[in-house]
């Protein structure tokens, strides 16, 4: 998704920009662009595609351009194409912006800017803030009352910094329900729309609230409130930051980080077992314990992995778990109670819904945890309690190792509430505590050593057009994430299915080209899942089967059969997730396609 990065310093700007640039390209964006004080005024030099293209402009159309402040975008489409026109920063008159977040009421602004004249030259809602900033500026001559003013018309999310060609070497900014910080360094002043962006320059950062502006030189960063006046901001020291270390000779960042699956199940659980036993902040596993219900909410891949959680809450603690998708919780809420607990899983701990509903539930007063892969996130500030899972960076768009160590901590927590609750006995719950953090991740290092033959699946099955995945209870759940990681990264469409649902209608799409996949798991639905994979298998659908162990059953069913060892039933699903990382890893790349960065997405989806 979008980001932001600005600089003010005695360093190259250029260099520092397009560095920063690099650092969130991981967010996922389909153009960039920077703006810079060059010697005769602001220069803009912006491009679709990668970040390159902007590094070759600036290099062919601009050779030895120097400066020492400037602001730089990587943008992620929403409103008008991903193309050079669309790309930030906009000008308008003597002011330059980037922006992320979403202008609501931009139509609305931009037919009254037209009528003052103004011409517009993108589709976009941002170019908007541009033209109203130099609307204000030209009007007052005054920067503070014109950020004000601007920041008083815009309905919607908002994180922005700009240049005013007659105020140079100065950057100003601005948030509203959107990630921005400034930070000071050795090398310089930095704003950014993620620490990330200037982590390898510092340790802490200030982190404005909505409704602040922010104004930077290579001398100061300075804060105002919303009616004008000067501010002090205590910086957030970052002593627990996870960070970019690079592919490590791994070709991509997603072979990467699923190699790192047995490292960040074990990293994050570790933290919690004392004494054998599972082990969590008094308060929080009370409160579970007392929960009436409890809601987890999330986006995509964090959502599938709360899928699993639930399963292990009601299983060992019997509290009735729902499952809710971020974007719809948030407007349609179901009715909640006061002894309710609501659990937000997010790895980047910034996807705008997963903070809506957050916030949402705290204004009603009710217990939050987040359970978050980003230390010092939105999401993991403002939850009552927060909670880390130790995967480390994630820089590959299509989340992999979060997924693992999520699932992991949810189930180490249900434990700890379960032994609370006194629903399971202190052995054990230490002994799926041992196999959760020792047993599990040798399964999945066994995953890991079968590479070639994962691959050959994946060849065998990927000239599909469309896919179906299969499964029920959490076979299913797994079946939903293994579907959202092959479309993800190869664009081949998938659908995940409830096992006994496809013949209510959907398997009118199976046909010899369409394959199916099918997970089971465990003994209780081991013989129905087999006879609905059979089902398809009569409509000369290619099946295969990713199950816990092999039987003839299976084999007669099956084209292909994979089996995985797992210590213990319940955990099959975060060791088996891996087998279908790898294999949508390698559909994809046989496909030719860029696996870290898939067309169209993003890694921190800070729009809703
Ligand atoms: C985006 C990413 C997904 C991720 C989802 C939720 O859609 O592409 O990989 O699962 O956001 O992100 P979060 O950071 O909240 O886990």
């Amino acid at each position: 998704m979008c980001g932001i990065i600005g600089y003010c310093g005695n360093e190259d700007s250029v260099v520092r920009l397009i560095d920063g640039l690099k650092a969130l390209e991981y967010r996922g964006y389909d153009s960039a662009g920077v703006s810079l004080f060059a010697e005769d005024g602001i220069l803009t030099v912006k491009a679709s595609g990668r970040i390159a293209n902007i590094d070759t402009r600036l290099a062919d159309e601009h050779s030895g351009v120097h400066a020492e402040c400037g602001i730089g975008h990587t943008r992620w489409a929403t409103t008008g194409k991903p193309n050079d026109i669309n790309s930030h920063p906009h000008n308008s008159g003597k002011v330059s912006i980037v922006h992320n977040g979403i202008i609501e009421n931009y139509k609305e602004l931009k037919r009254a800017c037209e009528q003052q004249g103004v011409v517009f030259a993108s589709e976009t809602d941002s170019e908007v803030i541009a033209a109203l900033i130099n609307l204000k500026y030209t009007e007052t001559g005054d920067v503070m009352q014109s950020l004000r003013w601007t920041m008083a018309q815009l309905t919607g999310s908002y994180a922005v910094a700009a240049l005013f060609a007659d105020r140079e070497k100065h950057v100003f900014a601005f948030r509203h329900d959107n990630p921005l910080i400034a930070a000071a360094t050795a090398d310089g002043n930095y704003l950014a729309s993620d620490f990330a962006a200037v982590s390898k320059y510092t340790d802490r950062y200030y982190l404005p609230e909505d409704g602040d502006i922010v104004e930077m030189t290579a001398d100061y960063i300075k804060f105002f409130d919303a009616d004008g006046n000067e501010k002090q901001i205590e910086p957030v020291v970052v002593t627990d930051m996870n960070r970019a270390d690079g592919k490590q000779g791994y070709p991509h960042y997603m072979l990467k980080e699923i190699h790192e699956v047995p490292r960040a199940i074990r990293d994050t659980c570790k933290d919690h077992i004392y004494e054998n036993l599972p082990t969590f902040d008094k308060e929080l596993t009370e409160k579970l314990a007392g929960a009436g219900r409890i809601y987890i909410i999330a986006c995509g891949t964090a959502l599938n992995a709360g899928k699993l959680g639930k399963t292990y809450f009601e299983k060992y603690a019997g509290i009735p778990v729902s499952c809710e998708t971020a974007s719809e919780f948030r407007y349609f809420p179901p009715i909640l109670n006061e002894n309710d607990r609501f659990i937000f899983i997010s790895q980047s701990g910034e996807t705008a819904d997963t903070a809506a509903s957050l916030r949402m539930v705290k204004a009603r007063g009710l217990y939050t945890i987040a359970v978050v892969n980003t230390p010092n996130s939105t999401i993991a500030r403002e939850a009552d309690n927060v909670i880390y899972t130790r995967a480390g960076t994630e820089t590959a768009v299509a989340s992999t190792k979060a997924y693992n160590a999520q699932a992991s901590l949810l189930f180490i927590l249900a434990l700890g509430a379960a032994l609370e609750k006194g629903t399971v006995s202190e052995e054990t719950a230490a002994a799926l505590a041992d196999k959760l953090v020792n047993q599990l991740p040798e399964a999945v290092e066994t995953i890991l050593a079968d590479t070639e033959k994962i691959k050959a699946l994946s060849e065998k099955y990927c000239t599909a057009h469309s896919c179906f995945f299969i499964g029920r209870g959490p076979d299913f759940y797994l079946a939903e994430e293994s579907s959202l990681k092959l479309k993800e990264i190869s664009y081949i469409h998938c659908e995940a299915y409830a096992a006994g649902e496809l013949k209510h209608g959907t398997i009118a799409l199976i046909e010899p080209d369409v394959p199916v996949i099918s997970i089971i798991s465990g003994d209780k639905i081991r013989s129905k899942t087999i006879n609905n994979a059979a089902e398809v298998k009569a409509r000369e659908a290619k099946v295969l089967m990713v199950t816990d162990r092999d039987t003839d059953e299976a084999e007669h069913t099956a084209d292909d059969v994979y089996v995985i060892h797992c210590p213990d039933s319940d955990l099959f699903h975060i060791c088996a997730a891996v087998f279908f990382q790898l294999f949508a890893y390698h559909t994809a790349l046989g496909k030719g396609w860029d696996v870290d960065k898939p067309r169209n997405l993003a890694k921190s989806v800070t729009v809703e």
